[in-house]
């Protein structure tokens, strides 16, 4: 693993920040997690331009596109490993000990790469189970969802509880008690062939795997509909899916003890997974012809 702090590339242990930097103090801070394919970034673009997004949300100033993208060439370069994650933050930086932002000095990036591992094969081969420990996602409001913020304790506390409970994983909950999203992934759901997937005004990240998988479906000829969705729901489904840029596209078996479905994974799941990782490596390739030519 390799870390980079504002352009000092070193191993974990000599990677340092001031613990007066507000991203440790108050979670104000933006980040995004991406992989590599065949050792390119797969949706760079998507990624940064969320951050952007994150960070004008935050009234937080981002370094330019060209020094990030610099950075995380020379970080990647490196690490060297076959295949990467690689997460890039940016904190609004030190300063006194106050709650105002304005008296933040300069932001601090950190970009980690460290070696990309692949979930293990039991997730895909026989899925996951979930629960739903009725943590509710940030309210839409100033700290939106939509922004991937430092602040990530709403999924923190469901994937802790879900674990101690012997679960793989979570779903959270809007303040009506709608579903959402997954602790670091988007939720969908297939009934008699079409998609389902929580809408984003629901309160959630809006997931570059998401979008994917929403295109690919369209292309397709898959119908996918936006629509808000009650925990209950999720048992008149035939298959409940998790989209994220690690995992692809995983399947859920089983719900608080219940199965879904047939408890095992199903064709959607199989389908979908083959388009998002086929239209991955499509894209990187594309990348590395435009960069070669
Ligand atoms: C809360 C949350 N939802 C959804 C996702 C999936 O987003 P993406 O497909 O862009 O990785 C993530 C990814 O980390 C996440 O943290």
């Amino acid at each position: 693993m390799k870390i980079n702090v504002n352009g000092r590339i070193t191993d974990p242990r000599e990677a340092t920040l001031s613990v007066l930097d507000r991203g440790f103090l108050y979670g104000d801070s933006v980040y995004e997690v991406m992989r590599t394919y065949c050792g390119v970034l797969f949706a760079r673009k998507a990624h940064l331009e969320r951050l952007a997004h994150s960070a004008d949300a935050l009234a937080l100033a981002l370094p330019e596109r060209s020094v990030l993208d610099r950075e995380i060439d020379a970080t990647l370069r490196v690490a060297a490993h076959e295949e990467s994650y690689c997460r890039v933050i940016v904190t609004r930086g030190q300063g006194p000990l106050t709650l105002d932002p304005t008296t933040a000095e300069a932001p601090n990036l950190v970009i980690i790469v460290k070696a990309y591992e692949p979930f293990p094969k039991r997730v895909y081969e026989q899925g996951l189970r979930l629960c739903i420990p009725g943590v509710t996602r940030a309210a839409a409001d100033l700290a939106h969802p939509s922004v991937k913020s430092g602040n990530y304790l709403s999924s923190v506390l469901a994937l802790g509880r879900a674990k101690q409970a012997g679960y793989d994983d979570a779903l959270l909950v809007d303040h009506q008690g709608f579903l959402t999203e997954g602790t670091s992934s988007n939720l969908f759901a297939v009934r008699r062939g079409q998609l389902l997937t929580p809408p984003l005004r629901s309160g959630l990240l809006a997931g570059v795997t998401r979008a994917l998988v929403m295109r690919l479906a369209e292309d397709s000829g898959i119908v996918c509909q936006e629509q808000r969705l009650a925990p209950d729901d999720l048992f008149t489904m035939d298959e409940v899916l998790l989209t994220s840029t690690l995992r692809e596209v995983a399947p859920v078996v089983e719900m608080d003890g219940r199965p879904i479905g047939t408890g095992k994974p199903g064709p959607m799941f199989a389908r979908l997974r083959a388009m998002v990782h086929a239209a991955a490596l499509a894209q990187v390739q594309a990348t590395m012809e435009a960069s070669s030519s």
